[in-house]
C-alpha cells in the first residue's frame, strides 16, 4: 500500500543506502511494536532438512549480512530467514558504487564481495534477537585467505556458528570473492564436503543437537556440472542443496545500459536459469535431499514454478525491492 510511495523515493538513493535505510527502519517499527516481531504466517508447512517450517518462503542470504534486522525481517511474515553470509573475520567488501539497480528488468547487479562485521559480531547480533523463527547462517571465506585453504575458513566458521543456527549454508557460489565459485568443482567440492560432515559428525557429538547444512550452488554451471555436484551431496550426506546464488551471465539483459558492471545478476532476469537448475537437481537427485529454490521469484506465479519444479522450500532478495513487502502476502495467499 505505501510500498510505491516509499519506493519511489528509496529509489532515489544509492542502492545500499536505501537497502540500509528500509531494514532500520523495518526493525525499529517492529521493536518498539509498530510491527509484531516473530509472526511467521502458516501456510502450507513442512518438515525440510528435519525442521518445521510455518511456511516454505524465506529471505535469502545477503539481505541480512550481519543478523542486524532480524527481528524486523521476522515481522514480514516469512516461513525462515537466512542470514550471512559471514566470514571468520570482518572484511570491507569491494569499493562502492558495488550494487546497480535495473528497473527496467526488475535485476540488480552486485558486486559487494561478502562485505560484513565477522562471524563473532553476527552471533552478538544473534544472541540480542527476539526472532525465534528458523534461523539459517550462511559462511564463506574470507577474501585474503588463499583458496588451497579455503576449507580452514568453512569449517572455522562452522564450528563457531553451528550451535547458534538452525542450519547452515556453505555458500561457495558468489562471483564476488576471486576462484569462490572453483570449489564446485568435484575434486575441491570433494574436500570440502569432506571436512564439512566431519566437522558436523563432530559438534553434533558434542553438542547432542544435529544441525543440517545446505550447499548453494551458482545458475552458470552445465548439466554436467549439475549432475556431478548432485551426487557429491548425496554422497557425503549432505542435508539440502540452495539453487541459486547471483548469475555471471548477461544474456538476459543484453544491451542494458549496465550489462557490463561487474558482479553478480538477481532478480527477474534470472529466474529462467535458477528454475533450470532447480529442474535439474530435482530429476538427480530423485528426492535424495530437499531443494531451496531461489532466483527471480516476484510473484506468486512465480513462487508456485519453483516448488512445481521441485523445489521444498523458496526465498526471494531482489523481488522485495521491486515489489516491496507485499510480495510475501501475494505469494503466501497464492500458495494458500
Ligand atoms: C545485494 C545482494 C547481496 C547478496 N549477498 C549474498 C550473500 O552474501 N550470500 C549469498 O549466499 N547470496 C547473496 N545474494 C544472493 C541471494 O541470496 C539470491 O541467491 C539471489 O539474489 C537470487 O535471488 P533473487 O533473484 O530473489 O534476489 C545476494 C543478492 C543480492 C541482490
Amino acid at each position: 500500500m505505501l510500498y510505491p510511495l516509499a519506493k519511489s523515493l528509496l529509489f532515489q538513493m544509492d542502492a545500499e543506502q536505501a537497502h540500509i535505510l528500509t531494514l532500520k527502519a523495518l526493525t525499529r517499527a517492529a521493536r518498539c511494536g509498530l510491527v509484531q516481531p516473530g509472526k511467521a504466517r502458516i501456510v502450507q508447512p513442512r518438515t525440510v532438512m528435519g525442521l518445521s517450517f510455518p511456511n516454505p518462503l524465506g529471505i535469502a542470504a545477503g539481505m541480512d549480512k550481519n543478523a542486524e534486522y532480524l527481528d524486523g525481517l521476522g515481522a514480514l511474515g516469512v516461513g525462515f530467514v537466512e542470514v550471512g553470509t559471514v566470514t571468520p573475520r570482518p572484511q570491507p567488501g569491494n569499493p562502492k558504487p558495488r550494487v546497480f539497480r535495473l528497473p527496467e528488468v526488475e535485476g540488480v547487479i552486485n558486486r559487494l564481495g561478502f562485505n560484513n562485521n565477522g562471524v563473532e559480531h553476527l552471533l552478538q547480533q544473534v544472541a540480542r534477537t527476539r526472532y525465534q523463527g528458523i534461523l539459517g547462517i550462511n559462511i564463506g571465506k574470507n577474501f585474503d585467505t588463499p583458496m588451497e585453504n579455503a576449507v580452514d575458513d568453512y569449517v572455522a566458521a562452522l564450528r563457531r556458528v553451528y550451535p547458534h543456527a538452525h542450519y547452515v549454508t556453505v555458500n561457495i557460489s558468489s562471483p564476488n570473492t576471486r576462484n569462490l565459485r572453483e570449489l564446485q568443482g568435484s575434486d575441491e567440492l570433494t574436500r570440502l564436503l569432506t571436512a564439512i560432515k566431519a566437522t558436523q559428525r563432530t559438534l553434533a557429538d558434542q553438542t547432542g543437537r544435529y544441525v543440517p547444512i545446505a550447499l548453494k550452488i551458482a545458475p552458470d554451471l552445465s548439466p554436467d556440472q549439475i549432475d556431478a555436484i548432485a551426487k557429491l551431496l548425496i554422497a557425503h550426506g549432505i542435508d539440502a542443496v540452495i539453487a541459486t546464488n547471483t548469475t555471471i551471465s548477461r544474456d538476459a539483459i543484453a544491451g542494458h545500459p549496465l550489462a557490463q558492471e561487474t558482479g553478480g545478476l538477481s532478480g527477474a532476469p534470472l529466474h529462467e536459469m535458477s528454475l533450470a537448475v532447480v529442474q535439474r537437481l530435482a530429476h538427480a537427485l530423485d528426492g535424495a535431499l530437499p531443494i531451496i529454490g531461489v532466483g527471480g521469484i516476484n510473484s506468486g506465479a512465480r513462487a508456485r514454478a519453483m516448488l512445481d519444479a521441485g523445489a521444498s522450500l523458496i526465498q526471494l532478495y531482489t523481488g522485495l525491492i521491486y515489489k516491496g513487502p507485499g510480495l510475501i502476502d501475494d505469494i503466501l495467499q497464492t500458495l494458500a
